[in-house]
């Protein structure tokens, strides 16, 4: 294994399953060292998987450059290189894979796919010293709620639609809200909803344990078009249906795992009302609710980075010709030895 003078082994990691291109040098022993990053912004509604693709293609070399020269680490001191795998987009993760695979060959350093998944989960519990959380992962692309048991993070709950974050995206689109300062449409809908006082009736679809969101978005939108209350109080309404369906299951995963904490991850972590919904449900049941710094918690190499050292040290490698691209890659279907090792 390459180390540098001081003896320290980094992994280069990459991410780059939806709008996000991200590089970042991550030392073995856990220092994020740089976090890179160029997302992709649609000129006019969602995210085109062909455009995003090409938008990583053009950005690649300037994001890798940032990543090594933030963590003033050489190209030739890396000694692994993990890469996002699955699951995403197809054309964008595939643009990831190809650098990464060109990048550990030309180095001639082993590679590891990661799950995008098990990435956010490892590096909310690298960032917050979380052991053995009930995860809570909510973004634009993904709504699920998992813990670790028998040798994998199990899905306890997940959508069985749309994710939240596109749920709030789509509905203040559709509303016509506007992005300032390019802040996420999320957080627009949940300044509104700071200035709601009326609760609208909104269905709220919980269906064992899981949930969807695509009847609460038609209801949403269609509440503020007939005017059946004003853009604050759908928002209100919204926010508080959604979360209340999230922290139900949250907390159901967590009577029944009696894990010791919540964790929350995802862009969708940043919202200071879901936030405050988990310290309820945290605190009753003696878990503690930790929260993944924004920069963490929306897609970025490092949590790839991380979670490949994870593997790497576990003996899992990925050789080239495995290195293909799952778009459909499910989190329970990662074997994660290493993490039973942490929790001796
Ligand atoms: P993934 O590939 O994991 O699905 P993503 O590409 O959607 O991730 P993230 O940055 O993790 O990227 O999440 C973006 C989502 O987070 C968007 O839907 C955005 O509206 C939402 N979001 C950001 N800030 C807030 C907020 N304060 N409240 C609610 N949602 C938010
Ligand atoms: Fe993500």
């Amino acid at each position: 294994m390459t180390t540098n003078n001081s003896g320290c082994s980094y992994c280069l990691g990459i991410e780059s399953t939806a709008d996000d291109f991200g590089a970042a040098v991550v030392s073995f022993d856990g220092k994020v060292l740089s976090n890179a990053n160029d997302a992709y912004t649609p000129k006019k509604g969602g995210i085109h998987p062909r455009e995003a693709a090409r938008h990583h293609a053009e950005v690649a070399e300037k994001v890798l450059a940032e990543a090594f020269e933030t963590a003033a680490v050489k190209p030739r001191d890396i000694s692994l290189v993990a890469f996002a795998q699955g699951p995403g987009l197809g054309p964008c993760l595939r643009t990831g894979a190809t650098a990464a695979r060109a990048l550990a060959s030309y180095l001639d350093v082993p590679l590891v796919g990661v799950n995008h998944c098990v990435g956010h989960i490892e590096v909310g519990k690298l960032a917050t010293g979380a052991k053995d959380p009930v995860t809570l992962y909510v973004s634009g692309g993904n709504t699920i709620i998992s813990a670790f048991e028998a040798h994998r993070y199990r899905i306890f709950g997940e959508t069985l639609d749309i994710a939240i974050g596109n749920c709030l995206d789509v509905f203040a689109r559709a509303v016509g809200l506007q992005q300032k300062k390019g802040a996420p449409f999320g957080a627009i809908v949940e300044q509104l909803a700071l200035k709601g006082e009326k609760l609208v009736s909104l269905p709220y679809t919980v269906k064992g344990m899981d949930l969807s969101f695509s009847g609460l978005l038609t209801a949403a939108v269609s509440a503020f078009q007939s005017n059946n209350g004003s853009i604050e109080d759908v928002c209100y309404s919204l926010q508080e249906v959604a979360f209340s369906m999230l922290t139900e299951v949250t907390e159901r995963a967590l009577a029944h795992t009696e894990k010791p904490e919540v964790l929350l991850t995802g862009g969708v972590a940043a919202n200071k009302k879901l936030q405050s919904m988990l310290t309820v449900i945290a605190e009753e049941h003696d878990a503690r609710f930790c929260v993944v710094p924004l920069k963490l918690a929306a897609d970025n190499g490092a949590m790839i980075a991380w979670a490949g050292i994870l593997a790497y040290k576990s003996g899992i490698t990925t050789p080239l010709d495995k290195s293909y691209v799952d778009v459909k890659w499910r989190l329970e279907e990662v074997y994660a030895p290493w993490v039973e090792a942490q929790l001796c």
